[in-house]
């Protein structure tokens, strides 16, 4: 994309030139931290697996008590029109819900829907091939099943992950797994089982699709995983709608498998990018 390209944004149910998309200091996601939002991409100009991102934004805001102010035959006719005027190619598209203009900074005023589109930056082919390193984290996510604005101890953990030479923090409770701050957690056990955790996560739209295509060709369980498992893992991968499959060749210090991107993993990143072409074929 050149610097001069203009990109348009959709803010006060208008859409506008993103240099003018201003949001008031009183708005609870500023006051308070409070909102939600969810993010899509797009593929030759498509949005993937759309309804999948739309039936979670719905539903974050209702476990937040937030009232979309569009249907979502509007918000997708929003979004179309927004998408077309951007003119992007392959891109990322952010929706968040506000917890609106508050009066006294506490109580939440009628939520503002914002909808920003980036271009779209994916892993590079030296970081697939090689893999990246993650810390572990003791720590949960409250309202893990609602995509939240909150990102406080993911972001004051980047220090940290940088002093370590790694790459990302995985969270734990007392020894069990959850998530990434961004991204869904896999593991292939000794004998070749794909694991994912169940509990205390986001339910990525990209998780369920690996789990989908896996299930056609390995063994593959939703459960439990402790830190001791991943000692003894073949393979471990994450999965977002930006990072695809993302190998993981250690964790805190201590090699996974060979320390090598693994068979499994690598594999089921092709069946996902299939899916993927396929879908933009079908649209
Ligand atoms: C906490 C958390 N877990 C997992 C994911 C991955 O979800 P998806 O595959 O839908 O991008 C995200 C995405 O940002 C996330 O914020």
């Amino acid at each position: 994309m050149s610097s001069t390209h203009k990109l348009y944004a959709y803010l006060h149910e208008e859409i506008l030139p993103l240099e003018s998309a201003y949001l008031h200091v009183s708005d609870l996601s500023i006051q308070r931290g409070y909102g939600i939002f969810d993010f899509f991409k797009t593929l030759n100009g498509q949005p993937l697996f759309l309804e999948e991102y739309l039936n979670r934004f719905y539903a974050s805001a209702l476990l937040m008590g937030l009232q979309v102010p569009l249907s979502e035959e509007e918000l997708t006719a929003t979004l179309t029109q927004l998408i077309q005027m951007n003119g992007l190619i392959d891109s990322g598209v952010k929706m968040i819900l506000t917890g609106g203009y508050s009066a006294n900074g506490y109580d939440p005023g009628p939520p503002n829907l914002i909808i920003l589109q980036q271009p779209l930056t994916m892993p590079s082919e030296a970081q697939l091939a090689t893999g990246i390193k993650v810390i572990t984290h003791d720590y949960v996510r409250e309202l893990a099943a609602a995509k939240t604005i909150n990102y406080t101890v993911g972001i004051r953990l980047i220090q940290q992950i940088k002093a370590k030479g790694a790459d990302d923090v995985l969270y734990h409770q007392n020894g069990v797994v959850s998530e990434f701050p961004r991204s869904n957690f896999f593991l292939v056990k000794e004998d070749g089982t794909l694991v994912t955790p169940a509990r205390e996560i986001l339910h990525g739209v990209t998780r369920k699709n690996v789990l989908e295509l896996a299930r056609k060709k390995y063994k593959v369980e939703e459960g439990t995983i402790t830190l001791e498992d991943i000692a003894q893992a073949k393979e471990a991968f994450m999965t977002s709608t930006t990072k695809r499959i993302l190998p993981i060749v250690e964790v805190d210090g201590k090699s996974v498998g060979n320390g090598k991107p693994g068979t499994v993993s690598l594999d089921l990143l092709q069946d996902l990018i299939a899916l993927e072409e396929a879908q933009i074929r079908a649209l």
